[in-house]
């Protein structure tokens, strides 16, 4: 039900905002809890805030943030249509990587953040939020592949930091972007078959090739 959903969302934001499990609570002008659709069908998964997000509560609104809404324009969306998060809700000081602690300490609000929105498809932006599902894996070898389990695709990119500050990787990661319909169209059928197989079906195999003598 979509009032559960932006119910629960509004719960998990309530707790988020005056968190204080970690360390990183000491150093935010404002927690970020996430935003965007409660019945998304896409959730993007970032790091954590930036300095304009830890201004303004609200995730991917500086320069990265405005990199990801040209991306999403690319496949026909806005950012109020699919759901953004982050590993960490609070910022690390001169934006540092989150430490492992922190990660875990956040992690129960980013999985009740998931399983409020049962997403289709989680795109991770960046290695800590890839860690996640493909642990112990090099983004620069698997971005771009999805991967299918239990009715859901995990679909790794690059950060958007990543690509403003290596412009090269800029085409992989539009290429990777415009990948993301068909993966949310394959889950769909994966799910409409009403199996959830790790893998998606297989194209049926040729029909026996007859003889044509
Ligand atoms: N980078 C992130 O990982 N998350 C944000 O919300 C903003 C920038
Ligand atoms: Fe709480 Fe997460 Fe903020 Fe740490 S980063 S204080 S766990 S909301």
């Amino acid at each position: 039900m979509a009032e559960d959903r932006a119910a629960a969302l509004a719960e998990i934001a309530a707790q988020v905002r005056p968190c204080t499990k970690c360390e990183l609570h000491r150093g935010r002008t404002h927690a970020v809890p996430g935003a965007g659709n409660p019945n998304a069908e896409i959730m993007f998964i970032g790091e954590g805030p930036g300095y304009h997000e830890d201004q303004q509560g609200l995730p991917f609104v500086g320069r990265s943030g405005d990199y990801l809404v040209q991306l999403l324009k690319l496949i026909g969306l806005t950012r109020d249509q699919v759901f953004i998060g982050n590993v960490v809700k609070c910022r690390p000081s001169g934006n540092r990587d989150p430490l492992p602690d922190e990660i875990l300490a956040c992690k129960p609000y980013l999985d009740a953040q998931i399983a409020a929105i049962d997403p289709l498809v989680i795109v991770t932006l960046g290695r800590f939020s890839m860690a996640r599902y493909f642990p112990g894996a090099k983004i620069t070898q698997i971005h771009g592949k999805p991967k299918y389990d239990n009715g859901r695709a995990y679909y790794p990119m690059f950060h958007p930091a990543a690509a403003l500050r290596a412009q090269a990787l800029m085409p992989q990661m539009e290429a990777d972007m415009r990948r993301v319909l068909e993966v949310l169209a394959q889950v769909k059928k994966m799910r409409a078959a009403g199996a959830s197989p790790s893998e998606p079906p297989k194209d049926e195999p040729p029909p026996t090739q007859l003889s044509l003598f």
